[in-house]
């Protein structure tokens, strides 16, 4: 493992074709997608940035250009602010990269499967630990999941997966783990399923979407040829990984919502926009008059 133990780097893998929310993400990316006033990719870059990772490395693909130009200068709309003295606007879109946000960008030429898109980062990585967030995965928790994540990552020195128990009849949507319970929230891993029948699943604690991996993992998602669905799977990379390191799968305190799905997504703009201190009271009051009127 690299000698570096510090979680500098971020990758966040955005080339998806996002077929589960077509005719929306026909054109714009699902990324782009926003729970009532932010977009997806930036509550997953706020809650790498809250757990001190300072550099965003995107892996993008076609039609992903709005993830670029949303965490880019927008001189044209900030003049137009400035103009019209709205300095509270100006600061809300100033503070999407603070100053110390360093962030690039690598294409995945063709969507070849998660573990492929993490691969395509791996010369802006290079030999150190680093994150993994799915920003379809809104993952809401105090502290953020990925700062808990980290908190681990600096106790263990060993690869991370974020985990959380899930019903018995959804083991088909996840990555499955099994292993030896070291504490209460914590497993050593020994085995690893993608998407399994609940009937063959070895466990029900299911991946979500935020990791913490050693640079090893390249060499293992080097040599998987396709997994299930043949794609290029980051379990099957994660699952060759404890061959020769530990890998630990850690169970978050906090929510997930699966925004990569219509049902998650709703659920998450109902609970997010009840929470949200501008629109927060008149939503609930909102929703309050439909459960009388009906
Ligand atoms: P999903 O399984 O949600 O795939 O990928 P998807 O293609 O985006 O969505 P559906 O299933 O067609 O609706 C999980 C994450 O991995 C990224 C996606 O962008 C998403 O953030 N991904 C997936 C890639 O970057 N490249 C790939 O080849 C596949």
């Amino acid at each position: 493992m690299s000698a570096r133990t510090t979680v500098r780097k971020a990758v966040f893998p955005v080339a998806g074709l996002g077929t589960r929310f077509l005719p929306a993400t026909k054109a714009q990316p699902k990324e782009m997608l926003p729970v009532v006033d932010k977009p997806l990719i930036q509550y997953a870059v706020e809650e790498a940035y809250a757990a001190g990772i300072r550099h965003m490395i995107f892996v993008t693909g076609r039609n992903k250009r709005a993830i670029e130009d949303h965490f880019d200068t927008a001189y044209e709309l900030e003049n137009e602010l400035q103009a019209a003295n709205k300095g509270s606007l100006l600061t809300v879109l100033r503070s999407i990269v603070p100053d110390d946000m360093l962030m690039s960008y690598v294409r995945q030429p063709r969507s070849l499967g998660l573990g492929h898109a993490v691969l395509c980062a791996e010369h802006l990585v290079g030999d150190e630990p680093f994150a993994v967030l799915l920003a379809d995965d809104l993952m809401v928790g105090t502290p953020p999941i990925m700062a808990q994540m980290v908190a681990q990552f600096e106790a263990l020195k060993q690869s991370v997966i974020a985990v959380q128990e899930v019903p018995a009849e959804h083991t088909r949507r996840y990555g499955i783990v099994a292993g030896d319970k070291v504490r209460p929230g914590l497993i050593k891993v020994s085995r690893m399923v993608e998407k399994p029948a609940p009937e063959v699943a070895p466990s029900r604690m299911g991946v979500a979407g935020r990791y913490i991996l050693t640079p090893a993992v390249f060499e293992q998602i080097r040599q998987q040829s396709g997994g299930v669905g043949g794609e290029i799977q980051l379990t099957d990379g994660i699952a060759g990984l404890m061959k020769t390191e530990s890998v630990y799968a850690f169970e978050y305190s906090g929510k997930r919502y699966d925004c990569g799905s219509k049902e998650g997504f709703l659920q998450a703009t109902v609970e997010l926009a009840l929470q949200h201190p501008e629109v927060g009271a008149q939503f609930k009051a909102y929703l309050d008059s439909l459960r009388t009127s009906a």
